[in-house]
């Protein structure tokens, strides 16, 4: 089971694209967006992904209800701030990230093998306290060096067999 990992999309469709793209390309099973994809319209694109998304709700994203409606048509979906998914025998946490302490009580708590969350734009993997901890950073304005750029955005493949997870860069 590869599952996609993606987030802060923030409407810059090229990107969306490419990393649909990648996806497409690596065979993945689902595709997890750890929120801020920010207008309804940009959710369109999903629509050429060979398999499901289930996104969250992140700081940016103004209007829930339209984008629930909006990945609906696509076959997807949108929980409001946090995901608790069950995969196998694997516990998946998935949420946006703004309050930091809230992602770290979720590694602590021992109900989840691995958390994913997005916000701060720079991507990670680590493990942390036997958790597998995923920031794919964002696919559409990456930071390097402090610094907001754009393009080289990042999107993370999830290999959930084996417990490891790599970065891309699209
Ligand atoms: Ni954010």
């Amino acid at each position: 089971m590869l599952i996609g990992v993606m987030s802060d999309s923030h409407d810059r469709l090229e990107a969306i694209r490419a990393a649909i793209e990648k996806f497409n390309s690596e065979s993945v099973d689902l595709v997890l967006h750890a929120g801020d994809i920010v207008s309804p319209f940009s959710v369109r694109e999903f629509e050429k992904l060979n398999c499901k998304i289930i996104c969250v709700t992140g700081n940016n994203d103004g209007d829930p209800t339209a984008l629930r409606k909006f990945l609906a048509k696509v076959g997807g979906e949108l929980e409001d701030i946090f995901l608790k998914l069950e995969v196998g025998d694997k516990r998946i946490a998935l949420t946006h990230g703004e309050w930091p302490e809230v992602v770290e009580a979720l590694i602590l708590s021992g109900k989840y093998d691995v958390v994913i969350n997005g916000h701060s734009h720079e991507a990670s993997i680590r493990k942390q306290n036997n958790v597998l901890v995923i920031n794919p950073g964002s696919c559409s304005y990456p930071i390097v060096d402090g610094v907001v750029t754009i393009g080289k955005g990042t999107i993370a493949i999830l290999d959930l067999e084996k417990m490891s997870a790599k970065l891309l860069k699209i």
